[in-house]
């Protein structure tokens, strides 16, 4: 998510770190900082906003040094300020450390912490990191990378931690578990990167850190130790990307990246949310029993795709909890007088936090004295501004204007709000969420298996991509998908596409069916599973051509499709977030086929800040 840079060298660090930041602002961030060694003190700049804040800071300020680290971060916990910006310092300032990732166990720690005394200054899970290390070594008068070692123990959740002291200015210990982190040498120098780009200019021949490894970086020489503290032999990876396909991660697109690192996303927006004994934890949300109990209906606002994300949540919703559910677009929400008081809850989706139809039917529905909560992918956004409460995703930033992964995070966000409100009110059996959320977890590896689907896509794309029309059908949550997988194509490929509700094909848009036209059809959840098949054979008749998303091994299913694309079972309620991706490859290659850049479709943007 965030973007890491490390040097120890000759040279002065800071333009180096600093450009090396350059490299990562691709990636998006919304504030940036180093920390470098000189003279046996560390020396931190800090900046919200763009990298150009900080470069004005350190230009301000002397910052000399040969060994140093940098970061650009995109918040998750605390917002985006010049007091949560990386790096972070321990009590005495002497150690600095960057972190990718989230620290589940934060809040446990930083209260052992405090009560042992530590001072902390800003409000995020990074900085518990930089006391506990502190608290380590203090204890212990170990070395950085014995302090490192122990505290991954401690530390749950995902982190790529990266840090120096002012007692060993010669070396960058780096710890990975999950966020990937590079490291690397060369003649006199060690260098840290989270990514790729950052690294090109000093190397091409990188170690990736493996899970659960710790790296000791110094001028000219790296070792590898795994969390036991065993050294091992890491293998070097020769690049031969250049600059801008390193900064796509080696995809051709990035919406092609986003659409690959859904396992990862899903994976994030649950981290910390799931507790052991089966229950969903929101630490975001603080409304009493009371309240959540006394709630009578609940509305949902959104737009475009966060909108489709809301239809697929009103089935969650109303089936965990029987609070029956309204969903507005939110262009049209203010304008139809709708009817609501202090008992409605209102749920506005928005992964950009700014989209202006959405804020302006959250602030009306303030007004009327709701409750409010904002589902969004940006910390520090307008919509986390005018919202009672928050529920981020964690899918990190999204740069193809088409809404892929952040799609898939609203899906994971609204079952999880949608499960606990369900728990909270007690309309669920504590063994019914327990089942659900084991099901949860267990998507990211589904997400995984679905996008071996690629090749088979890309072969459908290929002999769809003439095709005039699209339609694209499903039941309950299926239409949800179905609509997302007509927006997704037409977006980016420019082809008509509609998305329907299957069973109303019969009352009109059935009259555009005739040979040829491609129809998919998502064929979820069992309940309406006959339905769909009865749906797809009136599809059939007509000559239309069939490409169905259907559970693994249906062979009523295989029957029945010119193209087959099955995907793992789940809860119905979560299919979604499951039969979504294959739709979303078959837009993305389709526009491919066609020669149209899937990452800036024309007319579009990727926030909407005007009514
Ligand atoms: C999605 O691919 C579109 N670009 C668009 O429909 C988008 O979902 C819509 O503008 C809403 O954006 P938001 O989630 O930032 O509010």
């Amino acid at each position: 998510m965030c973007g890491i840079v490390g040097y120890v060298g000759a040279d002065q660090a800071l333009p180096l770190l600093v450009e090396g930041m350059e490299r990562l602002e691709y990636r998006g961030y919304d504030s940036a900082g180093v920390a470098i060694i000189e003279n046996g003190k560390i020396a931190t700049a800090r900046k919200a906003g763009r990298l150009d804040a900080l470069i004005d800071e350190v230009e301000r300020r002397d910052l000399p040094g040969t060994i140093g680290i940098g970061h650009t971060r995109w918040a998750t916990h605390g917002g985006p300020t010049d007091e949560n910006a990386h790096p972070h310092v321990d009590c005495s300032g002497t150690i600095a450390l960057v972190h990718n990732g989230i620290i589940e166990n934060h809040d446990v720690l930083r209260a052992r912490l405090s009560r042992e005394g530590h001072r902390f200054a800003s409000a995020t899970d990074t900085e518990v990191a930089a006391h506990l290390i502190e608290s380590i070594i203090h204890e212990r008068s170990c070395s950085l990378r014995e302090a490192v070692l122990e505290a991954v123990d401690v530390l749950e959740g995902a982190f790529a931690l990266v840090c120096i002291s002012s007692d060993e200015p010669d070396r960058i210990v780096v710890a990975r578990q999950e966020p990937p982190i590079i490291v690397g040498a060369a003649d006199g120098i060690g260098l840290v990167a989270s990514d790729i780009p950052a690294l090109l200019k000093h190397t091409r021949d990188v170690i990736p850190l493996d899970n659960r490894q710790v790296a000791e970086v110094l001028r000219g020489a790296v070792t590898v130790f795994d969390f036991e503290g065993n050294e091992v032999e890491p293998p070097v990876v020769h690049v031969e990307w250049d600059m801008e396909a390193a900064e796509k991660g080696g995809y051709e697109d990035f919406m092609l990246k986003e659409i690959f690192e859904q396992p990862e996303v899903v994976r994030n927006t649950l981290r910390g949310r799931v507790d052991l004994g089966g229950r969903v934890r929101l630490d975001e949300v603080h409304w009493d029993d009371e309240t959540l109990q006394g709630i009578t209906k609940v509305v949902v606002v959104a737009c475009g795709t966060s909108f489709h994300a809301g239809m697929a949540a009103k089935h969650s919703i109303e089936h965990y909890t029987r609070i029956p559910v309204e969903l507005d677009l939110a262009s049209e929400f203010r304008y139809r007088d709708p009817v609501l008081d202090e008992t409605c809850l209102v749920i506005g989706i928005a992964q950009s936090g700014e989209t202006a139809d959405t804020l302006a039917a959250i602030r009306y529905a303030k007004e009327m004295g709701a409750s409010v909560v904002a589902i969004t992918n940006v910390v520090g956004s307008s919509i986390t501004r005018d919202a009672d409460a928050v529920l981020f995703t964690h899918a990190g930033p999204e740069i193809g204007v088409a809404a892929t992964k952040t799609f898939l995070a609203q899906l994971v966000a609204l079952n999880l709000f949608a499960l606990y409100l369900g728990q909270q009110r007690l309309s669920m059996e504590p063994q019914k969420v327990a089942e659900t959320l084991a099901a949860m977890e267990a998507l990211p590896d589904q997400v995984e298996e679905v996008l071996l689907l690629e090749d088979e896509v890309r072969r459908a794309a290929k002999r769809y991509a003439d095709a005039r029309d699209f339609i694209f059908i499903g039941r309950g949550v299926g239409t949800a998908v179905a609509l997302e997988g007509a927006l997704k194509l037409k977006e980016i490929s420019y082809i008509h596409a509609e998305g329907y509700p299957a069973g109303e094909l019969k009352h009109g848009a059935i009259a555009l069916l005739e040979p040829g036209v491609p129809v998919v059809a998502v064929m979820t959840g069992a309940k309406l599973y006959d339905k769909m098949l009865a749906n797809v054979e009136e599809v059939r008749a007509r000559g239309a051509e069939v490409i169905l998303v259907a559970p693994r091994g249906d062979e009523r299913a295989r029957a029945l499709a010119d193209q087959l694309l099955e995907v793992p079972s789940t809860k119905p309620l979560l299919s979604p977030i499951l039969d979504t991706i294959p739709l979303q490859l078959l837009a993305y290659f389709i526009t491919k086929e066609k020669g149209l850049p899937p990452d800036k479709p024309r007319n579009l943007a990727k926030s909407v800040t005007v009514e």
